[in-house]
């Protein structure tokens, strides 16, 4: 199948887009969700693409070669993937080893927790090859399981959304080994594929400033302030199984001195009194676009004047965002006029992004999705 893309969607993928909207295809074809289609423009070969007419990103490249899309063009992919993380394994034995578009695979995420396989299947496009992706991960990995989460973004493409095992069994409980510490997980239940392995290195960054008394806010499983080591450390979270993941990941490392409070971190920093030497802001996207953008400023505003406030002089505060609405820039300017309103002085000891295994091309610039600063404060 051949579509016309117009000279918008044309300069676009000069630029090496990842995916071309409605509007940037000549006609929207009918054809079945995912089916694969040369884009064209002025009679000339530009990508490969899936097609998917009922949604609004229509086409996602799959290639800027003319190729074909069988088992052996996967292959290629899935090991280049693979082979550019291995250093990664001898600090941990649980990565993401396929990133979707950030690893030329639209669509398709693969976790692995030692030898358990967590994967999910976004685009129309990469469900039809469902098949032969399953194959080639047992080819290529050797997995004792395979777990497919159904991601909600699926209803977007038209899919059903299933959890369900695609090959042997995985694990529901399972022990990350991360630099020397543990956590604890439950490989089918928890958010996002399992646990957060996106802040790695930012946990070991954030970590080293751990000193007398540190803050874990939006703490998930705890791993800020487990790394961290303090020597009292307070974990703010919402959800109760998180808290039972926190409690259990302490005992895992030997943390005896800790309180969990499950809260909103809204409420908890409304009455804190006790002062830190180390606060970790790591809240979940607020703002998922730019509409949302107001009200997340405001919310990161009220978080960072009250972290302000029970932050000691010479203390330490991590700020991160996982959404794109709000910038490493937005990030700097909030902590700028919140130190001004806390009569203090920021000074910045760290850039932070995304570990390796999520990785951020220039070419797809949303794949910069998680960002973070730490500072220090000064009276
Ligand atoms: C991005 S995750 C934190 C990841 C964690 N720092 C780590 O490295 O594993 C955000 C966490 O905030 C929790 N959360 C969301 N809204 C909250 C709220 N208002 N108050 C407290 N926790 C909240 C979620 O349950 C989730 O565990």
């Amino acid at each position: 199948m051949k579509i016309e893309i117009t000279k918008q969607g044309y300069e676009k993928l000069k630029k090496r887009a990842p995916w071309l909207y409605q509007n940037e295809l000549k006609i929207i074809p009918k054809c079945d969700p995912g089916t694969i289609a040369d884009l064209i423009y002025k009679g000339e070969y530009v990508a490969t693409a899936f097609i998917n007419p009922i949604s609004k990103i229509t086409a996602r490249i799959v290639s800027f070669e003319k190729t074909n899309i069988d088992k052996e063009f996967f292959k290629n992919r899935i090991e280049k993937a693979v082979k550019k993380r291995e250093k990664l394994w001898n600090i941990t034995n649980s990565m993401r080893l396929i990133h979707s578009e950030a690893d030329f695979l639209p669509g398709l995420i693969v976790d692995m927790y030692q030898n358990n396989i967590i994967v999910s299947f976004t685009t129309a496009g990469m469900d039809n090859f469902k098949g032969i992706i399953i194959e080639l991960l047992i080819e290529l990995l050797n997995p004792k399981g395979i777990y497919e989460k159904g991601d909600k973004i699926r209803q977007k493409e038209g899919l059903e959304i299933a959890s369900q095992t695609l090959y042997g069994e995985v694990d529901d409980e399972f022990i990350i080994l991360e630099n020397n510490k543990k956590f604890y997980t439950r490989l089918k239940e928890g958010q996002k594929t399992g646990f957060f392995l996106d802040q790695r290195k930012n946990r070991k960054i954030v970590g080293e400033y751990g000193n007398k008394r540190t803050l874990d806010l939006f703490a998930n499983a705890g791993g800020f302030g487990i790394y961290a080591r303090a020597e009292f450390t307070k974990f703010v979270e919402i959800s109760a199984l998180a808290c039972s993941l926190i409690e259990k990941n302490c005992e895992l490392n030997g943390i005896e001195n800790y309180e969990i409070v499950k809260s909103d971190v809204f409420k908890f920093l409304e009455k804190e009194k006790n002062t830190y030497d180390l606060i970790i802001i790591d809240p979940p996207a607020f703002a998922k676009n730019k509409s949302a953008r107001k009200g997340a400023i405001k919310g990161w505003k009220y978080l960072i004047v009250n972290s302000l406030k029970i932050l000691e002089e010479g203390g330490y505060l991590a700020l991160f965002s996982c959404s794109h609405s709000i910038t490493s820039k937005d990030l700097l300017d909030l902590a700028l006029s919140s130190s001004i309103i806390d009569n203090s002085y920021l000074e910045v000891i760290e850039f932070m992004k995304q570990d390796i295994d999520h990785p951020y091309l220039l070419n797809i610039p949303n794949s910069l999705y998680l960002t973070g600063v730490l500072l220090r404060k000064e009276k």
